[in-house]
């Protein structure tokens, strides 16, 4: 059987974590897969880097965009940014008809839409199961579980760093700085961690929510923002003892109005499910019609469980696995004009 051959841009927390998945399960996902999942070439900033993984038996490229024109099938993107580099390894691989794997929600949030055009066309798979939630399984549960139901809405925990941070302020009583830098070191934060703790990043995932579940055109530019970044750790033991917890929750809702999409610190109660998720863990909630409701909850950040998601959409390329990215082709998306925030 013929290996399917990967490029592999960014061997930070995750670049890292696919080769360990990859090396450490080898067996198990070649028999999974119908056939083995080879890496065949890497590029990243620093040739030099002790990254805790033998990268040395891989073709080494110092021109990122180059991987798009390597002798591989499928181009793996985990560097980040909207625009820059990976935008650039996007399009390129796309371009030259191969299937793009990324994990990278903010140039999904900006050129989703874009992107996912040009892979209809190639007729190659575009994937991002670790864009949102990482390791939870919440993009398949939308585009492949719930693609029988009208979905009314979907609402959640999107970001591991502020919920590390305010769980442990809530827990530990300690300074919003502090854990964030304990959240960096985990390898959970983004470069800048602003996108984290001012609800940006959790924003972009939203916004790739909806356009699976609403069958809506991407539309970032729409989503209310608010972050965390003025919570106390006076002000999450105040909500405690008035029996809710602060959390950060996206949530999308559609009705005949629009679309509704906001990212805000929310005081959630105490009975509520989102009030018992603790840690970097993530916590998705969507209702179908049919279906009812669903809660998708698990690791959202860190080396492994994100690792988990991006090779299993190798897994599903390496099967043959298809299909639009966004469950509908990008022109059969509605455009969709924003619901106005009383309608919620
Ligand atoms: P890291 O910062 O740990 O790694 C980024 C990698 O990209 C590094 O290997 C770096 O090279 C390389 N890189 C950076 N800039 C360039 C450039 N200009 N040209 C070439 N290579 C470059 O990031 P993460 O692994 O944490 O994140 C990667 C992606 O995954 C991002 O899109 C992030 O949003 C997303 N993501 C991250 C999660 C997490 O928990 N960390 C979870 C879900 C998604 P070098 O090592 O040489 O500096
Ligand atoms: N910085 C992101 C988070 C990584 O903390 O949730 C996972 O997308």
């Amino acid at each position: 059987t013929t290996a399917l051959r990967v490029a592999l841009a960014g061997l930070g927390t995750v670049g890292g974590g696919v080769i360990r998945v990859l090396e450490t399960n080898r067996e198990l996902i070649a028999r999974r897969a119908g056939r083995p999942i080879e890496i065949v070439a890497v590029s990243a900033r620093d040739r030099t880097k002790d990254r805790g993984v033998d990268v040395s038996g891989y073709e080494w490229l110092d021109d990122t965009t180059a991987l798009a024109r390597c002798d591989a099938d499928v181009v793996v993107e985990l560097v980040g940014g909207a625009d820059g580099p990976a935008l650039a390894l996007a399009r390129a691989t796309l371009g030259a008809g191969k299937g793009f794997v990324t994990a990278n929600k903010a140039m999904l949030a900006h050129h989703g839409a874009e992107l996912a055009e040009m892979a209809e066309a190639a007729r190659v798979p575009l994937k991002f199961e670790a864009a949102v939630a990482g390791g939870i399984p919440v993009i398949k549960g939308l585009r492949e579980g719930m693609a029988a139901n009208a979905v009314s809405r979907v609402y959640g925990i999107l970001n591991g760093t502020c919920n590390f941070i305010l769980s442990k302020m809530e827990s530990e009583g300690r300074d919003f700085g502090d854990v964030l830098a304990e959240a960096q070191a985990l390898g959970f934060a983004e470069s800048d961690p602003s996108f984290d703790i001012d609800g940006v990043d959790a924003a972009h995932k939203l916004s790739i929510l909806s356009t699976i579940a609403f069958g809506t055109r991407p539309a970032f530019a729409d989503v209310a923002i608010g972050g965390i970044r003025n919570v106390t750790a006076a002000d999450v033991a105040e909500a405690e003892a008035l029996g809710y917890r602060v959390r950060l929750v996206g949530m999308a809702q559609a009705d005949a109005s629009g679309v509704f999409q906001r990212v805000h610190a929310h005081l959630v109660p105490h009975a509520h499910p989102l009030a018992h998720v603790t840690g970097s863990t993530n916590a998705v909630v969507a209702e179908g019609n049919f279906v009812g409701r669903l809660l998708f909850q698990g690791a959202g950040a860190g080396d492994g469980p994100t690792a988990s998601a991006v090779v299993a959409d190798l897994i599903d390329i390496a099967r043959g696995e298809a299909g639009p990215p966004y469950a509908m082709p990008v022109a059969a998306l509605a455009e969709v004009a924003p619901a106005a925030a009383g309608a919620q």
